[in-house]
């Protein structure tokens, strides 16, 4: 039995933060924001809106997308770092909200590359027989971790969620292969201590070396090379890492998906965000290989390689 996604969803918040509203809170400037990092507005959600409704209104489109009802999953995972509190878990929040009566439910932490882990972890389930139907859900409400002084690290991040229903699929499509890792040595280079904390020289190099690697590691756990890659989507941290694996893959620009320009770094929820707007935009059609591929605090890394369809 293979599993693979069949339904997907995203939510982000209305109010729109651009550079130039930046440059009215910090000393920092357009220009230097969209050409070190791509980014050119990123949304934020308001007073009204935690972690767990931003990843609730994602969680509702996937179920509706994938055309079951909730009582029919059997396990919720959310990724995220930015929980409404340490516990319940904004899947038990999201489990009692969607009606899932008969779900196990747990949020899974690990940062940037959470979906990855999740999407992985769901494929375990279902190909063992144990469950059916698992949604996974990445959401963060990043705003509320950034120290909105601190030009090195406000600038980046914005709110959002993204969400995938996954499920039985049908013979050669679904995620073919999948690989995960950690290197906590690296964990000094990004944390939270009351706000967000980075040093961006070592996650940049970080990122570089591990998402090209990440995505030759996973092309060879399927069998495949990078000439079977139809589409690449990148965790939307910056546009000069993201382009480092494109080259690494050998893939032309229209070939990648990019949303950072209007959404920013939504962490665990920039891969899933940017799925469905590729689908959507039917950049993503049936049986396209797929790679999606993060990496983020941890340090932790992920990728998947998938045949698109049901
Ligand atoms: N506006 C203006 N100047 C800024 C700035 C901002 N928002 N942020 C930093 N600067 C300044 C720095 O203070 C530094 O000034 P200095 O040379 O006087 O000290 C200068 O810009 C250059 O900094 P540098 O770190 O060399 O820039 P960079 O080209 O490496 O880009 C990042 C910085 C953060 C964009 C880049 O390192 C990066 O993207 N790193 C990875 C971060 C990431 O992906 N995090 C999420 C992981 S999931």
């Amino acid at each position: 039995m293979n599993a693979g996604i069949i339904g997907i969803g995203k939510y982000v918040p209305e109010k729109v933060l651009t550079n130039h509203d930046l440059e009215k809170m910090m000393d920092t400037s357009d220009e230097w924001i969209r050409t070190r990092t791509g980014i050119e507005e990123r949304r934020i959600a308001d007073d009204s809106m935690d972690t767990s409704d931003l990843g609730f209104e994602a969680a509702k489109k996937a179920i509706e997308n994938a055309g079951i009802s909730p009582e029919e999953i059997d396990l919720i995972l959310v990724a995220t770092v930015t929980p409404d509190q340490p516990f319940p878990t904004v899947a038990c929040m999201l489990q009692e909200r969607l009606g899932a009566k008969k779900a196990a439910a747990m949020d899974i932490s690990a940062a940037c590359s959470g979906f990855m882990y999740g999407v992985a972890t769901a494929k375990q389930f279902i190909e063992s027989g144990a469950y059916k139907y698992v949604l996974i859900v990445g959401v963060e409400k990043l705003s509320k971790i950034l120290n909105w002084k601190d030009r090195n690290t406000a600038v980046l991040f914005g709110d959002g969620a993204g969400a995938a229903v996954m499920g039985p699929v049908s013979e050669g499509r679904g995620v073919l292969a999948f690989e995960l890792g950690a290197d906590g040595t690296g964990g000094k280079h990004l944390y939270q201590d009351e706000y967000v904390i980075m040093n961006g020289r070592e996650v940049f190099k970080f990122a570089v070396r591990q998402m090209g690697e990440s995505c030759m590691n996973v092309l060879e756990k399927a069998g495949l090379t990078k000439e079977d890659v139809d589409f690449l989507i990148p965790h939307q941290a910056n546009i000069r890492i993201m382009e480092s694996a494109r080259l690494r893959l050998d893939l032309p620009e229209e070939k990648m998906s990019k949303t950072i320009h209007k959404y920013g770094n939504t962490s665990a929820a920039s891969i899933p965000i940017s799925l469905v707007e590729e689908v959507e935009a039917g950049k993503i059609k049936d049986d396209d290989i797929v790679v999606m591929v993060g990496f983020g605090g941890g340090l932790t890394w992920g990728s998947i390689v998938m045949r698109w369809g049901r």
